[in-house]
């Protein structure tokens, strides 16, 4: 997730206010800024590596002529964040140049192609190949306009967009383009705007024109012109008013970013099934040949890898053994060897106590592979293969979307494991590969239909004194992280176990309304969920299920249920069934008055040991 920013002004300079909104921007993405502006017919742009501030403080960002231009602030998804990678991506003639939010799924093929035809490319983005691609265009066709150039190079583009172009071949224009990734216009007396997000021009003004898929917008002095991007046709529409604060709009009209999170997690789904097969390929091959597979990170990371090691199991008959980053030294660290392989996983790419492990795991040759969404990070730059989980940045200290990513990751990987060892039918793998595109859709549709419920009967469960998590088989993993999350946001003591654990011990515990919730996908284990359903039920426990959709086996049992929809494959199970305990955490801590995303005595990124 990164930012954009375009404006058109009417008597006065426009970097000072591409800085300022990239500033309002910088939730969406800040390892890298820059800024273009076009004066008199000639480009200029100032761009680096860091923060805006630091990036400011080295270039003086303000300090561009012009009265209209472009800006970017970047979540690394594609190259890590260097000077060179930052936007804007100009044309090999430094005429065109391009801030982009999205990622390109076929940019590779075309990279080689406008590569062929002679292009140079100097970055590692798939940002890059827009503007070449634009410049290959008006070089075959030079009567095109700007705008029916940019229409004719989105027809090659696949993946996500959000663009802004401008060019000293017409140096009057911003020309806009969009496919899922957002974009919005801002309209005021002294200019024109179009951003990635509201909050970049809010306090210039309340009046706001969306933008849709499949659009193109021309702005100039004169206003603004929306084209449909098939066949150019001209569509009306008006500004309208948004009555949002400052602060809220940076929510996006959420009021904390946790929830915002959770409701973006099929946004982020979508964007990570467009990784490129180039990488996870690469890592699959890595596990394939590895001897023994060690999945070590800390928290709801920890249990992105517990789930994992259902899903290689399952899948691809691959052992692999999930280890708490902060014991790995102590339990393995003088057996880890030049046989091990490690994959870590860290949405940050900086808690100390992964780093710590991966760094002792190396020192004894073993090969270090990780998922991050963080790339740049040290956890990228000692990694011999790293995947970044492109859930653009987490706000919330408690970790959502960056957690289901890892999962859709994390069972990308063990589908092509399974393809590469053979050890599925081939129908059995289209079936999960089908379903798991459909994830970001389900995901969607269980927090429209839950999240009402959630409201309703969290107060019933508020005042507990422990609140139990159980699942079976890969819905332990779920569990375990629906515990975390309660515990850490709404301070509830809470305990998970699987659920064939809890008669070994912990059910003693069990009083007269002990909350417990149980996570029962529709699997082998469900009917001995069942069986521990009742087992609970018999000493006086209060029970809510996380269900299939019309479970009626389970639903007259139990005191309430939340539904997901049906036919979801159990080891893909964890990203759908997790939402409704994400939401019931969130609002269980709104119960208490608790701040969701500042928890206490916790950081987002755990970088002491
Ligand atoms: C998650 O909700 C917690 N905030 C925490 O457990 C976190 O998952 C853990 O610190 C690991 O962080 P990482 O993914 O950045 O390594």
């Amino acid at each position: 997730m990164c930012g954009i920013f375009g404006c058109f002004l009417k008597n006065e300079n426009a970097a000072p206010v591409i800085h300022s909104s990239l500033k309002r921007l910088e939730y969406r993405g800040y390892d890298s800024v820059g800024i273009a502006t076009i004066s008199e017919g000639t480009l200029f742009i100032k761009k680096g590596q860091g923060k805006i501030d630091i990036v400011h403080k080295d270039l003086n960002l303000d300090d561009l002529p012009g009265n209209f231009g472009i800006g970017h602030t970047r979540w690394a998804t594609h190259g890590a964040p260097l000077q060179i990678n930052s936007h804007p991506h100009s044309d090999c003639t430094d005429k065109i140049t391009v801030v982009h939010n999205g990622i390109i799924e076929n940019f590779n093929d075309l990279k080689i192609e406008l590569q062929n035809l002679g292009h140079t490319f100097v970055s590692k983005t798939d940002t890059e190949v827009i503007p070449h691609l634009i410049e290959e265009i008006i070089k075959n066709k030079p009567a095109l306009s700007l705008a029916n150039a940019v229409q004719e190079a989105t027809k090659r583009l696949e993946g996500s967009y959000a663009i802004a172009v401008i060019s000293s071949y017409e140096p009057d224009k911003i020309v806009c383009a969009r496919n899922e990734s957002p974009l919005v216009l801002g309209i005021s007396n002294n200019g024109i705007y179009c951003a990635s997000d509201i909050p970049a021009f809010l306090p210039l003004t309340n009046k706001v024109v969306m933008i849709n898929d499949g659009e193109l917008v021309i702005l100039t002095t004169d206003g603004y012109q929306i084209k449909k991007l098939q066949d150019g046709s001209t569509l009306e529409r008006a500004p309208e008013r948004v009555e949002w604060s400052a602060e809220m709009a940076v929510k996006h009209g959420y009021p904390h970013f946790m929830i915002k999170e959770i409701h973006e997690q099929s946004e982020v789904l979508r964007n990570t099934m467009r990784l490129q097969d180039r990488y996870l390929d690469l890592m699959s091959t890595f596990l394939d040949r590895a001897t023994e597979i060690f999945l070590v990170a800390c928290g709801t990371s920890y249990h992105a890898c517990l789930a994992a090691s259902y899903m290689f199991s399952k899948l691809a008959f691959l052992p692999t053994y999930p280890v708490y980053a902060s014991e790995f030294i102590e339990q393995y660290g003088k057996a880890v060897n030049i046989d091990s392989t490690i994959l870590a996983v860290s949405q940050s790419g900086e808690t100390a106590d992964t780093i710590a492990a991966v760094a002792t795991a190396q020192q004894r040759a073993a090969t270090i592979l990780s998922l991050t969404n963080t790339i740049g990070s040290t956890l990228t730059r000692i990694s011999r293969v790293y995947i970044g989980t492109q859930a653009g940045p987490e706000i919330g200290v408690a970790a959502t979307k960056t957690f289901t990513s890892q999962l859709s990751v994390l069972a990308q990987l063990a589908l092509r494991l399974a393809k590469k060892r053979g050890k599925v039918s081939q129908s059995e793998i289209d079936v999960l590969d089908a379903q798991l595109e459909k994830l970001p859709d389900l995901v969607d549709t269980i927090v429209k239909t839950q999240e009402e419920k959630v409201k309703q009967i969290v107060h019933k469960y508020a005042n507990s004194k422990v609140i139990f998590f159980l699942g079976r088989g890969i819905s332990t993993a779920t569990a375990f992280e629906a515990r975390l999350k309660l515990m850490e946001i709404a301070y509830i003591p809470s305990v998970a176990f699987p659920a064939g654990e809890s008669k070994h011990g912990p059910i003693s515990l069990i009083e007269q309304g002990t909350p417990v919730v149980f996570v029962c996908q529709k699997d082998d284990t469900h009917k001995t969920v069942i069986g521990n359903i009742m087992e609970m039920k018999a000493r006086g426990a209060k029970i809510l299920a996380i269900i299939e959709e019309d479970d009626n086996e389970i639903k007259p049992l139990v005191d309430d249920y939340l539904e997901v929809p049906k036919n979801i494959p159990s080891v893909l199970s964890p990203i759908p069934y997790v939402v409704p305990l994400q939401l019931l955490a969130y609002y269980m801590a709104l119960e208490f008055n608790y701040d969701p995303d500042m928890p206490r005595n916790l950081a987002k990124s755990v970088t002491v040991k």
